[in-house]
């Protein structure tokens, strides 16, 4: 059988190894009295054989309200779907708005979930250069019918996008009629940084903003919302309706428990302060070597060419594994270097590692 490049996730990590691979957050510390308890509230409601494309009205209103604290989103429960994540969140758009051969920008490098979904729905798919500050709007192309972007925290290389660059961005959108896609997947994640406003929140008219409890949960949940103007959003829940396509009832009553009772406030509390040791540890180790720190679960780390593979192949005989941005590129990759996770490794694993990187950059 070949083997499927993408099911590193699936697969657990030998014994002793370090992963320092992006993708995986840490899902070690969460509240089980908190778990269980909103599991045992969805259990007492039967399910129900009415199910909203928008999503329940209660984890919809709940959603709105955390949005509009956590991250200054000027959202109503009129504007809120609730998904089954950021990758389902983008198919919808997708179905939506993209007509065979409809242009769909993505970040190069960039998430490559984006780019997948985007063409399966009949995209042509259109590169968008970024560098360390996120996507670059003077290079934008017309014509585009919708652009992915991650300016919370560059996926995958960790730029924040500033404030004049968010304005050309949808001064760009206004002017040739493209719906931006506001990935904020990571953006609970903030070290001694201001934050930044959401692009939803600079023109709500013109972007679609996606999140998700992978992140700051764990992807095994499920759930994401979508933040849209009211006409898309019915749009939206037209091609759910259209394909019988639903988000589990039971699991947005128990997520509407953990957000009525501030107990994924509480995780994220706990887990920034986790991130934020972990980030301190490989800013420690590995100074000024490293870019994209100020956000999420991971940073980048540019190298010269040749260096990143050799790198690598040695980095895993000392144990530690290592992603780079080559295969977060849409065509040839003109980024180079390295892309660390924080997520999956512990505390002192993470220290660990990045001196064993440190170690092996030293190297001639
Ligand atoms: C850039 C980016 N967006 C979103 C997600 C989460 O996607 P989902 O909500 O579909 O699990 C990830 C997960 O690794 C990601 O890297």
């Amino acid at each position: 059988m070949v083997p499927d490049p993408y099911s590193a996730s699936e697969t657990p990590v030998p014994a002793g190894t370090i992963d320092l691979r992006p993708g995986r957050p840490w899902v070690r510390y969460y509240d089980v009295a908190a778990w269980r308890r909103a599991w045992r509230a969805a259990g007492e409601r039967p399910p129900s054989d009415l199910a909203s494309p928008y999503g329940l009205p209660r984890l919809r209103e709940l959603l709105a309200e955390h949005l509009r604290r956590a991250r200054a989103v000027p959202a109503g429960p009129e504007n809120v779907m609730v998904t089954r994540g950021t990758a389902h969140g983008l198919d919808l758009v997708a179905a939506a708005l993209l007509r065979p051969g409809d242009g769909a920008g993505v970040e190069d490098p960039g998430y490559r979930v984006a780019r997948e979904v985007f063409a399966a729905r009949g995209g042509r798919v259109v590169p968008c250069r970024v560098d360390e500050q996120g996507v670059i709007p003077a290079g934008l192309p017309d014509g585009l019918r919708v652009l992915y972007t991650t300016p919370a925290h560059q996926y995958p290389l960790g730029g924040r996008l500033p404030i004049p660059r968010r304005e050309m961005l949808l001064g760009w959108a206004r002017r040739t009629g493209a719906t931006v896609v506001e990935d904020d997947y990571d953006a609970e994640f903030r070290y001694d940084v201001a934050p930044l406003p959401a692009l939803y929140g600079l023109d709500p008219g013109r972007v679609v903003l996606l999140g998700t409890l992978s992140k700051s949960l764990a992807p095994d949940v499920g759930v994401g919302w979508l933040v849209a103007p009211p006409d898309l959003l019915h749009e939206i829940a037209r091609v759910r309706r259209r394909l019988n396509d639903r988000t589990s009832g039971p699991v947005q009553e128990a997520v509407s428990t953990l957000l009525a009772r501030g107990d994924l406030d509480r995780h994220l509390r706990r887990m920034r302060l986790e991130y934020a040791r972990r980030r301190a540890a490989i800013v420690d180790v590995l100074g000024d070597r490293i870019r994209g720190d100020s956000a999420g679960l991971h940073v980048y780390l540019p190298l010269p060419e040749p260096r990143v593979a050799p790198l690598v192949a040695t980095a895993a005989t000392h144990g530690v594994l290592l992603d780079t941005t080559t295969r977060h590129h849409h065509g040839p990759p003109h980024e180079h270097g390295l892309v660390l996770g924080y997520g999956s490794a512990s505390l002192p694993d993470v220290r660990k590692a990045c001196t064993i990187l440190s170690t092996l950059l030293d190297r001639p």
